[in-house]
């Protein structure tokens, strides 16, 4: 009895694993669904090295195999030892080449992809006004536990959701302002270190085949431990055609100072410049320097798909998280910063800030 109840508890472990698991496999955030060519380069190199790795296990398990099932003990040679073979050259070379063969076939390519990946030299091309010539450039600045995306040639900051261009190289400065970060979109690439100390450079390509299979949303994390919301330091990134990437940079270029609409959000207005303005900007284009934007900016946030990177993008959980940003995001900076809001200034704030958008 017992070791059946033991038996079912496997089970049941491993088939809410496997339900855990599966979610691993969304088209938005897997590596095995590659969507641009940086991660298609480094999903061939995966596929590769598991042929091949999977090639050696089949061979040594049928030789190990073979081995135990002839020179098994058996009646007839019980008393007798199989003849010791010592210092066979040939054997010696074959099992020395073998290995060394299929090193190469798998350093070749991944040294290559290496260096290919690594060629930022278009971003480092200025023209006369110091702006990058004929590439787009993203600064990336990561921060306990949100992201800044400033497009430093077209003057625009903005946080949490990352807008780019498809089929077109976007080449990405990363960095972070407190701890070590790190980088990443599962399904186009990235996992790069954000380090405090120094500037990392890469590129990406977000292919429109890919990006219209997962609606033009794929996820970004930080992909490396960084404190107790780590697992809360999400991103999204909306990826558009040229044509609408060069409008959406319009309308964010025009997008003055947000006017707030109706009484409600007038007064959230008046609790923003009195308790938010301090850390957080409500145009896109910030120009104090990037010490004192402490804070997400604001310019879009009524067209931002979620709440604190991770909460689902409507009221509630927008007062949710003002009310207690503590209990959505444990270590945040914002916790204590601001005082408590009773339940009329947080419907007046939320008002305000889902208003922020782009069509107003
Ligand atoms: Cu930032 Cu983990």
């Amino acid at each position: 009895m017992r070791k059946r109840l033991h038996k079912w508890r496997l089970i049941s472990i491993f088939a809410i694993l496997a339900l855990a698991l599966s979610g691993c496999g969304e088209p938005f955030l897997s590596t095995l669904t590659p969507a641009g060519e940086v991660a298609k380069k480094q999903y061939d190199l995966m596929i590769l090295s598991t042929v091949i790795m999977v090639l050696v296990i089949i061979v040594v398990t049928v030789i190990f195999i073979y081995v135990i099932a002839r020179f098994r003990r058996t009646k007839k040679n019980e008393n007798s030892i199989p003849r010791q073979v010592e210092g066979n050259h040939k054997l010696e070379i074959i099992w020395t080449v073998i290995p060394i063969l299929l090193l190469l076939v798998l350093a070749v390519p991944t040294v290559s992809y290496t260096f290919q990946l690594a060629d930022v030299s278009p971003m480092k091309q200025k023209d006369k006004d110091g702006k990058t010539k004929d590439a787009l450039v993203v600064n990336v600045r990561a921060n306990l536990y949100w992201w800044e995306f400033e497009y430093p040639d077209l003057g625009i900051i903005t946080s949490q959701d990352l807008f780019v261009p498809t089929d077109k190289k976007v080449y990405f400065n990363v960095k972070s302002s407190d701890v070590k970060h790190s980088f990443w979109i599962p399904a186009v690439g990235g996992k790069t270190d954000t380090n405090p100390e120094g500037e990392n450079q890469f590129w990406l390509e977000f292919d429109s085949k890919g990006s219209e299979k997962v609606q033009n949303q794929f996820y970004g994390k930080c992909a490396e431990l960084c404190g107790p919301s780590h697992a809360y330091m999400d991103f999204k990134v909306q990826t558009l055609s040229q044509d609408d990437f060069n409008q959406w940079t319009q309308d964010m270029k025009n997008l003055k100072k947000p006017a707030a609409v109706g009484d409600l959000a007038k007064e959230g207005e008046e609790i923003y410049n009195k308790s938010c303005i301090g850390c957080h900007a409500n145009t896109a284009n910030d120009a104090r320097p990037e010490k004192a934007r402490t804070a997400p900016n604001l310019a879009n946030f009524g067209d931002r798909t979620r709440i604190a990177g991770i909460l689902e993008h409507n009221e509630e959980n927008l007062r949710k998280w003002l009310q207690d940003p503590e209990k959505v995001k444990p270590g945040n900076l914002m916790t204590g910063k601001y005082q408590k809001l009773d339940d009329h200034e947080l419907d007046a704030l939320t008002a305000y800030l889902m208003g922020l958008k782009l069509e107003q």
